[in-house]
């Protein structure tokens, strides 16, 4: 079995390399380094070359895993462990010079995310978990709110931009937010939306069309912070699934009962 712990303190390196390059490019950005994936979806060199530098890292701590990284910097799969890599979530802040993005590393054992790292790139905040182990910000223990109602929730998403099918129920449940909670941020960075469901900064988030490296490292983060994560009908397929419900343990029924009321899974999926 590998040593998760030593594992950890080296991903965290990593991930504060990578950082540090990214927080370094964002004056020497210029227009023509954008280029567009697909609908809304953009990247830059920042983006592949901090993969490019994490794969690396990654691959001499453990020769053995594989990849699931979001810029295709390399294909390999694993039989036992495969990293989840985002090296740069907030593509659309960063190239905006809003300085909210992270890097988002994960490790799965087979279907299980067993360690999580993300690092939030300007305030330096870099959040981390080892299954069973909680969770930690900058070395020290975190923990979900203990607000006990959405009522007294600040709640965090991300707007729809490839997967407009879902809109209507998008905005109704955004309409009902507005209305019974402390409000609905949208800052740009699931990942860092995650971290602070998990240090009790939001209570909850919610999001779909998202990826498994958006979503890897934050949902063990928040977990082992003793809140809740699930799909929109409470089950367990958020990491693949494209919707993730995180929260602390106490809104997380009632948060899940309004999601399921706008969104209502079985007729709209
Ligand atoms: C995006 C961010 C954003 C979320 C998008 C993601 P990217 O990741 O996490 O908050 O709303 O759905 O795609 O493209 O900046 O890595
Ligand atoms: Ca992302
Ligand atoms: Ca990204």
């Amino acid at each position: 079995m590998i040593d998760l712990d030593k594992i950890s303190h080296e991903v965290i390196s990593t991930a504060k390399n990578a950082g540090t390059f990214i927080r370094n490019q964002t004056d020497k950005l210029r227009s023509i380094d954008v280029e567009t994936k697909g609908n809304h979806d953009y990247v830059t060199y920042v983006d592949k070359t901090a993969e490019e530098q994490i794969v690396q890292s990654l691959q001499a701590l453990l020769p053995e895993a594989g990849f699931i990284v979001e810029e295709n910097t390399i294909s390999k799969q694993g039989d036992a462990y495969n990293w989840v890599v985002d090296p740069l979530d907030g593509t659309t802040n960063f190239i905006h010079g809003i300085p909210v993005f992270s890097v988002s590393i994960a490790l799965m054992h087979h279907k299980e995310v067993v360690l999580g790292v993300v690092y939030e790139v300007n305030l330096d905040e870099c959040f981390s978990a080892v299954k069973g182990k909680g969770a930690f910000l900058n070395g020290m223990p975190i923990q979900v709110s203990n607000a006990s109602a959405l009522k007294d929730s600040l709640l965090a998403t991300g707007f729809p931009y490839h997967d407009y099918t879902r809109m209507d129920s998008f905005i109704d449940l955004f309409k009902w937010c507005m209305k019974n909670t402390h409000g609905l941020r949208r800052i740009g960075s699931a990942a860092v939306d995650l971290a602070y469901v998990a240090c009790g900064r939001f209570e909850g988030f919610y999001e779909y069309g998202l990826n498994a490296w958006d979503v890897a490292a934050g949902c063990l983060i928040v977990q082992e912070a003793g809140g809740q994560v699930s799909d929109f009908r409470g089950k367990d397929n958020y990491i693949f699934g494209r919707e993730v419900v995180a929260s602390n343990n106490n809104i997380s029924h009632e948060f899940l009962n309004q999601i399921q009321k706008a969104f209502n899974p079985i007729k709209k999926h």
